[in-house]
């Protein structure tokens, strides 16, 4: 597809092929040198460790064109690491965060006139992703693996963009403890599907996970933490061991105290203690900050202060704050953006 068939301000959270993809094999204890392909297609062996154990992870971020006309990728180097961190956990052999982030260049530049114009509302997402090639039949590692990164012009992940989202208290886990769900592995979101179809046949947007040992506090939802806005003003997002480390809700935390010199509390967020908070949202590369208006529990209505309407006016805030730092309005912290051309 050429991009001048795209129409960047309707976009939703699709895949759109691109010109051109990143490559690196892993073969005999060492990655090759890699390189761009232009070939969106994979072949592999019947029996690879993909397909029979699903030894695969990913990571997710965005290459963003600026209000000066730069194109710029945000903190792509926390992807990099927690790849690092998914690749341990499922003893696959760490891509190097220097070679990630180079990567992330070459795909970025190559697919230049895919990244969206500045203003359209749609960004650049890129998703690197790495999985078990060889034959593995016996369950253990693979011993071959491929790295590949491609890019997709997006627009919002949920449909009506800012409008706030009603989600459910899901009764499907998604982590267990001292399981996989702090790394970002395909078998989390695998796990998710039968929850997200049945959710979404129920008339809601998203499934609020719960921690599956207790089930009485919020963990996140299939692709998003949360973050929860107190009536005085205060940022709260929860704290565990089994929701993915989001890089959206590290800056949020980051811009919350030192921009808009909110309170911010990470901690054990309690489903009983709904009720008392102001504004929710969603925060992801994907999901932005996406507001909710309201979670259902079980036919019980949490309802948020901030309506159904827009976004709360403190989600608003972070909302602008970060999005004005990633799109080159608002000055960025050291080391935050990383400039492409
Ligand atoms: N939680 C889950 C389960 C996710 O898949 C994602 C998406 O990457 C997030 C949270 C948000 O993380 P980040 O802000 O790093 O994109
Ligand atoms: C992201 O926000 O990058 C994600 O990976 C979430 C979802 C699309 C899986």
């Amino acid at each position: 597809m050429s991009n001048k068939q795209i129409d960047w301000s309707n976009l939703g959270f699709g895949y759109i092929q691109t010109d051109k993809r990143y490559v690196s094999n892993y073969k005999d204890g060492a990655w090759d040198e890699g390189g761009l392909t232009e070939d969106a297609n994979i072949v592999l062996n019947e029996c690879a460790g993909v397909l029979q154990y699903a030894q695969t992870i990913f990571e997710g971020l965005k290459a963003y064109r600026t209000e000066d006309g730069h194109i710029v990728t945000f903190r792509p180097d926390l992807n990099a690491q927690r790849m690092v961190d998914s690749a341990k956990r499922l003893q696959m052999p760490p891509f190097p965060v220097e070679r990630f982030v180079e990567a992330v260049e070459q795909v970025v530049a190559a697919n230049a006139d895919f990244v969206p114009p500045y203003g359209s509302g749609a960004t650049m997402y890129l998703r690197p992703y790495m999985f078990g090639s060889n034959p593995v039949i016996g369950v253990k590692p693979a011993s071959e693996y491929q790295f590949r990164i491609f890019a997709t012009p997006v627009g919002p992940y949920f449909k009506g963009g800012a409008k706030p989202i009603t989600i459910r208290v899901c009764d499907y886990d998604r982590a267990a403890p001292h399981g996989t769900g702090h790394i970002k592995a395909g078998l989390n979101y695998a796990m998710s599907l039968y929850a997200i179809v049945d959710a979404h046949e129920q008339g809601y947007d998203e499934n609020m996970y719960l921690d599956s040992a207790t089930r009485t506090k919020v963990e996140e939802t299939g692709g998003a933490n949360f973050i929860f806005i107190t009536k005085d003003g205060k940022l709260v997002t929860p704290k565990s061991d089994t929701i993915l480390p989001s890089i959206t809700r590290r800056s949020l935390c980051h811009v919350a105290k030192e921009y808009l010199g909110m309170e911010v509390e990470e901690r054990e967020v309690y489903l009983s203690e709904l009720g008392d908070f102001a504004e929710c949202g969603l925060c992801g590369t994907a999901a932005v900050i996406s507001p909710v208006g309201k979670v259902v529990d079980h036919g019980k209505e949490i309802c948020f202060p901030s309506g159904m309407d827009e976004m709360g006016p403190i989600t608003k805030k972070l909302y602008d704050t970060l999005t004005g730092i990633q799109m080159g309005r608002i000055e960025a912290p050291e080391g935050w953006i990383h400039v492409i051309k």
